[in-house]
């Protein structure tokens, strides 16, 4: 599923990007090359953002302890 229409990005290449550090919406633009346009999907790409840093902590708590 695309979260950026204008830009086609994915819902896995945001995960990507988090994955590799991503934090902010202009990270992901950044991390797929791409740069915004109308800026609609900002919200949904901060949530998920939050989601995919959820989950990661979830699966390695110790992440939490690094921060
Ligand atoms: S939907 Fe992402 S820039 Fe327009």
């Amino acid at each position: 599923m695309y979260l950026c229409v204008c830009r086609a990005i994915r819902e896995r290449e945001v995960d990507a990007a988090v994955r590799a550090g991503a934090r902010r919406p202009v990270d992901i633009f950044r991390a797929c090359g791409k740069s915004p346009q109308c800026g609609g999907c900002v919200p949904e790409l901060r949530k998920r953002i939050d989601k995919t840093i959820a989950c990661e902590q979830a699966a390695e708590p110790s992440l939490l302890a690094a921060d």
